[in-house]
């Protein structure tokens, strides 16, 4: 059933697929009804909503049937062999993380662990053989190495030392639950963020709408320029993202996203408008921010758990930031207090126990809300904020409101998980991107089909508005960035760099040394 959405069928008017588009077409709405393409204006909420919450729905779904069935019918030795599971395992407590236990995972004296999917940030479960039969334990993965996976879990694990340990992929359900809480936002006779009209395509004129200035309930935003270490493109994309409400930046690869992206961030403290969120799709690309704008002496915190975030960076938690925070003292002098009462519980009878029971529930309750405290102390404290789109769901922000809020890769987001941060009252919005390069991953077929690969970004292009596109890159050497250019980007492409920078790295036969590209086959999966 795919007419029941099609409330406003205003389509794209070029066929997606695997293969991208050679020319930007940025004024491609039309009405041309052709069914296969989905909607991208949306006059009623209403539609936006089903439309999207039945597409993560049909992801999750898809994802956990996945999973499912290649837990049922495959064979254990399938499974390892295509390194979906690791059996037969050895563990033993290795230390904490933030307190929270981490578990050291390996194959036994001398073994290695063999090829094998699993890596830093992974969801998995742990079990004993079997977790279907059995109720496994959730756990994400710390680091790799060769003989061993060093893993963060939710609980500890039963008699660690004895008998030995299975691992599995398990399936992200809580980023489906956080999108579908913001898309809900969505229904209300007033949305939480006064873009909603603009992000959904209502206006006639999509540029003038997003060329007007935020509006900050009163407060005046203080002057700023631009910083001297941008060049002409990124500049121009600095001063609209000051004073317009919404904006696209577009940028190949190396053009300098990120680096305009975090300057845009300090721009808008030196503002002064309101809290700041800086959001990613990837915990890389959220570190890559939070890495700029420390080394720009930026007070910014990161959102999340420390497990998934790149160890240089842990420090600017929240979780480590409330570990250093004065307040500390206090939680470890109540929880001293507490373990007391604990161990005097057992001895105690009738009324004084049943009054010690209460104290220690108060006890934690207070332990519970110091730590609140602290975590809000934390966030209040920051200039910037750091966080995946889907953290930004997280319990720890609260009702905290992000006026102000960069989407750096864009363009690797569902649509749905973009507006998990904008439902965070946003009233300036930048996001940054390229549509010319990989479309966001999609498990399910059906969702895929349906249209759930284009992004929020995207979906804005289609609809008319025009993005600011960064034409330097500073990465490549100028040959290879000459077919990109040539291919996804009308030529426009100009370097930063040249040949002479970026010399053919020695120990290869490269067939011609002046241009140093070759297609080199790789036998085995990635390290
Ligand atoms: N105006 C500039 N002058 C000099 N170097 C720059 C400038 N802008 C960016 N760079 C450098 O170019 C490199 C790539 O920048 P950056 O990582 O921000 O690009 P990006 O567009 O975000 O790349 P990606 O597509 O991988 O996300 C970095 O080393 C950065 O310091
Ligand atoms: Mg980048």
């Amino acid at each position: 059933m795919k007419g029941d959405w099609r409330a406003e069928p205003i389509v794209a008017d070029e066929k997606r697929g695997e293969v991208r588009r050679l020319k930007p077409n940025p004024n491609s709405a039309s009405s041309r009804k052709d069914s296969d393409e989905p909607t991208i204006r949306f006059i009623r909420a209403q539609d936006f909503h089903n439309r999207y919450s039945r597409l993560i729905k049909w992801e999750l779904e898809d994802e956990m049937a996945q999973v499912d069935e290649r837990l049922r019918s495959w064979s254990k030795q399938k499974l390892l062999a295509h390194g979906y599971a690791l059996l037969e395992l050895q563990a033993r407590n290795s230390g904490w993380l933030f307190g929270e236990r981490v578990v050291k995972f390996h194959a036994g004296k001398g073994k290695s662990l063999g090829s094998h999917r699993f890596s830093h940030g992974d969801i998995i479960t742990i079990c004993r053989t079997d977790p279907v039969k059995e109720i496994p334990i959730e756990g994400i993965v710390l680091m790799r190495k060769r003989n061993s996976l060093s893993v963060v879990v939710s609980e500890n694990l039963d008699k660690i030392r004895s008998g030995t340990w299975r691992i599995d992929r398990g399936a992200n359900r809580v980023a489906h639950d956080r999108m579908q809480d913001a898309l809900r936002e969505i229904l209300r006779d007033e949305p939480p963020t006064p873009l909603a009209d603009l992000l959904l395509g209502r206006p006639r004129d999509v540029n003038e709408s997003a060329e007007s200035r935020p509006q900050f309930r009163g407060i005046k935003s203080r002057e700023v320029f631009a910083p001297t270490d941008l060049n002409e493109s990124q500049t121009t994309a600095f001063y609209a993202s000051m004073n317009n409400r919404l904006s696209l930046i577009q940028g190949p690869p190396g053009t300098g996203k990120t680096h305009t992206a975090v300057r845009i961030l300090k721009g808008w403290t030196e503002q002064g408008t309101g809290p700041i969120l800086a959001a990613a799709d990837s915990n890389v690309a959220v570190d890559n921010l939070l890495e700029g704008l420390l080394k720009l002496g930026v007070k910014a915190v990161r959102v999340g758990q420390p497990v998934k975030v790149r160890a240089q960076l842990r420090g600017a938690t929240v979780r480590a930031r409330v570990e250093e925070h004065p307040l500390q003292e206090e939680v470890r002098e109540l929880i001293g207090l507490q373990e007391n009462l604990q161990r005097r519980l057992p001895a105690l009878k009738g009324k004084e126990r049943g009054l010690a029971h209460r104290d220690l529930k108060m006890g934690w309750k207070d332990i519970r809300s110091l730590e609140e405290a602290m975590a809000e102390d934390v966030l209040n404290s920051a200039e910037v904020v750091c966080s995946t789109c889907i953290g930004a769901g997280h319990m720890i922000l609260g009702n905290k409101k992000f006026s102000n809020i960069l989407i750096d890769e864009a363009t690797q987001a569902i649509e749905p998980a973009t507006w998990v941060p904008i439902m965070r009252s946003c009233r300036r919005l930048v996001l940054v991107g390229d549509h010319r390069q990989l479309p966001p991953t999609v498990i399910s077929r059906r969702a895929e089909d349906d249209g759930l690969r284009l992004s929020m970004f995207e979906r804005l292009v289609e609809i008319g508005l025009q993005p600011h596109m960064l034409n330097t890159q500073y990465r490549m050497h100028p040959v290879i960035s000459e077919y990109s250019s040539a291919r996804y980007y009308d030529n426009q492409l100009e370097n930063g760099v040249t040949a002479q920078e970026r010399p053919a790295p020695a120990g290869f036969l490269w067939p011609d040394w002046d241009a140093p590209v070759a297609f080199v086959p790789v036998d085995g999966a990635e390290e």
